[in-house]
């Protein structure tokens, strides 16, 4: 029998990418449960469901899979607009505010999510909370020749920074653009906003995964007495 949490995320990939009309420019987001949303574009594309989409992904992760469903993908160089975004998240507040970065694309993220007319977020239930920071850190991506007063920043700023570091690999993760996560817990974040753009003014830093006013609607996975549903 398939995981239910598997059938979950599918559910909810699909139910997002449903919202996708043809003749729209697609931001493709990075994750698993994404991945079952590009599956699914991909899956409407062949049925003729959908017809006339460009995707422009936020990762190599999102780009190689986007390929392998045949979706046509092109940059942001050469569009004017985004229709449509979806990508997942590891935190949401009721505001709608997030935390992203745990597959280390949150800068790539950032760009093509606020481009978006509409930017769907999915997630499962367990990602919703009542304050970013609760279970996560805030991932940092930070230029390698800064990596040592960055860190002595966040920790100014009463974060516990960590070097993010590769599973299958010895040493640091490197981003898609060359570059080091560090990983920043907060007891809690208690002005999104204000974090994301203090954090931002550190030099060395890219960018930084929290994401305030950027989403339009969350899509939730739930396992509820065995059963997977979207809300
Ligand atoms: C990638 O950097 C992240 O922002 C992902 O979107 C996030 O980690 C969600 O991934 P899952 O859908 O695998 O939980």
């Amino acid at each position: 029998m398939t995981d239910p949490i598997i059938v979950m995320k599918q559910q909810v990939g699909k139910a997002a990418a449903e919202y996708i009309e043809s003749n729209s420019i697609i931001g493709l987001g990075t994750g698993s449960t994404t991945a079952y949303a590009i599956e699914h574009i991909g899956k409407r594309l062949q049925s003729g469901t959908l017809k006339n989409i460009v995707g422009i992904p936020t990762s190599f992760q999102a780009e190689v899979l986007a390929k392998q469903y045949n979706i046509p993908l092109s940059t942001l160089d050469m569009v004017d607009h985004i229709d449509i975004a979806i990508d997942g998240a590891d935190e949401v507040d009721p505001y709608k505010n997030l935390i992203k970065g745990g597959g280390a694309a949150h800068t790539q993220e950032k760009i093509v999510d606020s481009l978006a007319k509409k930017f769907i977020v999915v997630v499962d239930g367990n990602k919703m909370v009542d304050k970013l920071g609760s279970t996560v850190p805030v991932p940092v991506e930070v230029i390698p020749k800064a990596l040592t007063p960055v860190i002595r920043q966040l920790k100014e700023l009463g974060g516990s920074p960590d070097l993010r570091m590769g599973v299958k690999k010895a040493g640091p993760v490197v981003t898609d653009q060359g570059n080091l996560i560090i990983d920043t817990k907060f007891d809690y974040v208690n002005d999104p906003k204000s974090l994301e753009a203090i954090i931002n003014n550190i030099p060395g830093v890219l960018d930084n995964g929290l994401f305030v006013d950027v989403a339009d609607l969350i899509l939730i996975g739930e396992i509820i007495e065995d059963v997977p549903v979207v809300r």
